[in-house]
C-alpha cells in the first residue's frame, strides 16, 4: 500500500476515534448532569433503565422524546403513550435546550453501557483499600483498543489482496512475454528511481524511513491530544466516572457550605483524605428526604443511602439484623503504587487548599479530576510553593536556622521536596 494512503487512513481513523470519544464524553457529562436523578443505564430508577433504548425506539423518536416527551404524549404517539402509561403517567422533564447533536451524544454514551468504567473500578468505599488502579482508563482505552484491532485486521486484509494482485499480474506477464521480463520492471516506480526521496528513505535507509513514519504518527496522535504518559499510569485529567449515588458537591459543599473536612475528615491527619461512610450521610439524611421534589416520595437517590444502611423511611427506624452494604464509590484520583502522597503533609503542614489540587470541587455536580497528577505537576509546585516556616510549629527549629541566615522563607524544593525518595517508595 502506498505510504501516503496509509497515513491518510491512519489520520482518518484517529480523527474518527477522537470524534466518538469527544461525543461519548460530552454525552456522559450531559447524562450525569441531567438524567441520573431519574435514570440509570442498567437499572430502573424513577424512569426505565436506558440500556438498549436505541433498540426499542428509533433515533428520531428518541430525540423528539427527550426534547419534549409530553408533547408526544399529547399528540397521541402510540409508543410514547405506552411507556407513559407503563410508568403511571410520571412526567419526564423536557429538555428543549438540547441540540440534536447533544441528544445523540447522550445516546452514544448510553450505548457504551455507562457503567463500564465505573464497574471496572470496583468498590472503593474506604479508599484505604486502594481500589483498583485501572479506574483511570475506563472505556477510553477499551474503544481505542477495539478500534485499533479492527483497523489492523482491515489493513492485513488489504495487504493480502494487494500481494495477490501483484502475483497474478506477474504470472500473466511471465506467460505472455517470457523473454522480455526484467525483474526491475516489477518494482514500484519510486523503487526504480534511485534519486527519489522515497527511495533514499525507505530502500536505502529503511531505519530512517521507519523512524520518520513513527515520528509522524506520534505527532498526529499528539495533535489529537492522545496523552501517552497519562495512558500509561492510568491517571487521567477529566476523569469523572458515574457514581452509584448522584451525590453533588455543588449542592453540599457549594450551596449548603458543608465543610470539606466534615466528610473528608482525615485530610489533615493522615495520608488519605478518606471518603465518608454512609453513616455520615445519615447524620442529615435521616431527616432530609427531598420529598417535595418527588411528589411526597423519598428521593430515589437518598433511598440508596437507606438501602446501604438498612433504614426504613416509613417506620423511621433502622431495620434489625440488616446486613449493611457499603456504597461503592468509584475512586477518581489515583496515583500509581510507586508514588507516595500524603494529605496531612499538604493540608496541615503545607496549608495548601484542597482546590489548588482538586479544582473548584464546590462547583461540581460530578467530581472530575482536574490535574494530571503527574510527577512534573508535583515538582512544579514544589519549585514555587513556599514553606510557611514563620507560622508553623512543625518548623520551629528550621525557622531559627532561617532567621540566623536572614531568610524569611524557603521553597519546598529547597527543603528537600525534589528528592526522589520523598515521593517514591
Ligand atoms: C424527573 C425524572 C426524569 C428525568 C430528569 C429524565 N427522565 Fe427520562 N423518563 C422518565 C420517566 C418517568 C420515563 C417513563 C415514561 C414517562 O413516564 O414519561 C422516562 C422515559 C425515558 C425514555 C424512554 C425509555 C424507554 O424505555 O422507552 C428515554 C429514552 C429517556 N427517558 C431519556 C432521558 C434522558 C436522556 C434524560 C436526561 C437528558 C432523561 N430521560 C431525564 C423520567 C425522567
Ligand atoms: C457531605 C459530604 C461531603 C462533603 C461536604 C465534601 N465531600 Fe468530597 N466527596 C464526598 C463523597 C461521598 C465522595 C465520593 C463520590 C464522588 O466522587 O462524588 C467525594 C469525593 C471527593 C473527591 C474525589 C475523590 C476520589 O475518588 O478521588 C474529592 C477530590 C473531594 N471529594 C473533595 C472535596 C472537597 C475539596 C470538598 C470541600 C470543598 C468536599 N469534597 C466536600 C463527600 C463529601
Ligand atoms: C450536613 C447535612 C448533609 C450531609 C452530611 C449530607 N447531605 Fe445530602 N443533602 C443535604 C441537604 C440539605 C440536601 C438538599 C435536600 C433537598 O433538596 O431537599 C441534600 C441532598 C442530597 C441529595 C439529592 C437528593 C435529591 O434527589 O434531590 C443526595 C443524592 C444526597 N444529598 C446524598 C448525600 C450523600 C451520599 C451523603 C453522604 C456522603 C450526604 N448527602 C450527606 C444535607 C446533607
Ligand atoms: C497538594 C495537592 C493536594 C491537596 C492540597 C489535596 N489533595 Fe486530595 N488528593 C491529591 C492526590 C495527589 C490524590 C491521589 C492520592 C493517591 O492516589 O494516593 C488525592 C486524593 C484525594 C481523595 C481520594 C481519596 C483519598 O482519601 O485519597 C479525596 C477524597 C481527596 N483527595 C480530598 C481532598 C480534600 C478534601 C482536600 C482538602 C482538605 C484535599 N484533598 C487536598 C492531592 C491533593
Ligand atoms: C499546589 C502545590 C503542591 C502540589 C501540587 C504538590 N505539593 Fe507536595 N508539598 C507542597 C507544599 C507547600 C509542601 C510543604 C509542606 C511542608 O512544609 O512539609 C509539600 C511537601 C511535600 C512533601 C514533603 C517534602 C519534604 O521535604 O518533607 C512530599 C513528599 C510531597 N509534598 C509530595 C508531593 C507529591 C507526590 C505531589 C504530587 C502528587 C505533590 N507533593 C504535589 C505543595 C504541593
Ligand atoms: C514531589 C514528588 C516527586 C519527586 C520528588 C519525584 N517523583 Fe517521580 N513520580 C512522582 C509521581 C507522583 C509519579 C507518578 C505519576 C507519573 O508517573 O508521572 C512519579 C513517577 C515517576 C516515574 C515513573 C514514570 C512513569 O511514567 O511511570 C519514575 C521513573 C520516577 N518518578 C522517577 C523519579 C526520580 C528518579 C526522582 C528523583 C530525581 C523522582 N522521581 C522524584 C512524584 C515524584
Amino acid at each position: 500500500m502506498r505510504l501516503n494512503k496509509l497515513l491518510l487512513l491512519l489520520t482518518a481513523f484517529f480523527l474518527g476515534a477522537k470524534v466518538t470519544l469527544a461525543d461519548v464524553a460530552e454525552g456522559e457529562k450531559l447524562f450525569n448532569a441531567n438524567c441520573t436523578s431519574c435514570h440509570a443505564i442498567n437499572e430502573k430508577v424513577v424512569g426505565p433503565a436506558l440500556k438498549d433504548v436505541d433498540k426499542r425506539h428509533n433515533e428520531a423518536w428518541l430525540i423528539k422524546w427527550i426534547k419534549n416527551s409530553q408533547a408526544m404524549v399529547k399528540s397521541g404517539d402510540a409508543e410514547a403513550l405506552k411507556i407513559y402509561n407503563e410508568y403511571n403517567q410520571s412526567v419526564m422533564t423536557a429538555f428543549p435546550q438540547f441540540s440534536d447533536g447533544q441528544v445523540k451524544s447522550i445516546l452514544e454514551y448510553v450505548k457504551t453501557g455507562g457503567a463500564a468504567p465505573a464497574q471496572a473500578g470496583g468498590g472503593a468505599t474506604a479508599p484505604t483499600d486502594g481500589a483498583a488502579p485501572t479506574t483511570g482508563e475506563g472505556f477510553y482505552s477499551q474503544t481505542m483498543l477495539i478500534g485499533l484491532s479492527i483497523f489492523a485486521v482491515i489493513l492485513l486484509f488489504i495487504i493480502f489482496i494487494l500481494v495477490n494482485i501483484r502475483k497474478v499480474i506477474e504470472r500473466i506477464y511471465n506467460e505472455k512475454f517470457p523473454e522480455e521480463l526484467d525483474p526491475e520492471d516489477f518494482k514500484l516506480p519510486w523503487k526504480q528511481n534511485k534519486k527519489s526521496t522515497r527511495y533514499k528513505l525507505f530502500v536505502k535507509h529503511p531505519v530512517v524511513g521507519t523512524l520518520a513514519v513513527g515520528a509522524i504518527i506520534t505527532l498526529v496522535l499528539g495533535l489529537y491530544g492522545f496523552d501517552f504518559a497519562n495512558k500509561k499510569v492510568g491517571v487521567q485529567k477529566g476523569y469523572a466516572p458515574v457514581q452509584p449515588i448522584n451525590y453533588s458537591h455543588e449542592l453540599h459543599a457549594g450551596k449548603y457550605k458543608i465543610n470539606c473536612q466534615y466528610c473528608h475528615s482525615s485530610a489533615d491527619k493522615s495520608k488519605q483524605a478518606s471518603i465518608p461512610s454512609a453513616s455520615t450521610c445519615m447524620n442529615c439524611h435521616m431527616y432530609v428526604k427531598a420529598k417535595e421534589k418527588y411528589n411526597g416520595q423519598v428521593s430515589p437517590e437518598i433511598q440508596k443511602i437507606y438501602n446501604a444502611v438498612g433504614y426504613d423511611a416509613e417506620k423511621g427506624a433502622y431495620i434489625e439484623g440488616y446486613k449493611q452494604q457499603p456504597i461503592k464509590w468509584v475512586r477518581i484520583h489515583n496515583l500509581p503504587d510507586h508514588a507516595y502522597f500524603n494529605h496531612a503533609q499538604h493540608v496541615k503542614i503545607g496549608k495548601v487548599e484542597c482546590q489548588s489540587c482538586h479544582g473548584p470541587i464546590e462547583k461540581m455536580k460530578v467530581v472530575s479530576q482536574q490535574r494530571s497528577l503527574q510527577m512534573g505537576w508535583c515538582i512544579n509546585c514544589h519549585r514555587e510553593a513556599k514553606v510557611d516556616v514563620a507560622n508553623n510549629d512543625y518548623y520551629e527549629k528550621l525557622h531559627k536556622d532561617l532567621k540566623a541566615s536572614n531568610k524569611d522563607f524557603i521553597t519546598v524544593a529547597q527543603n528537600g521536596g525534589l528528592e526522589c525518595a520523598k515521593c517514591h517508595y
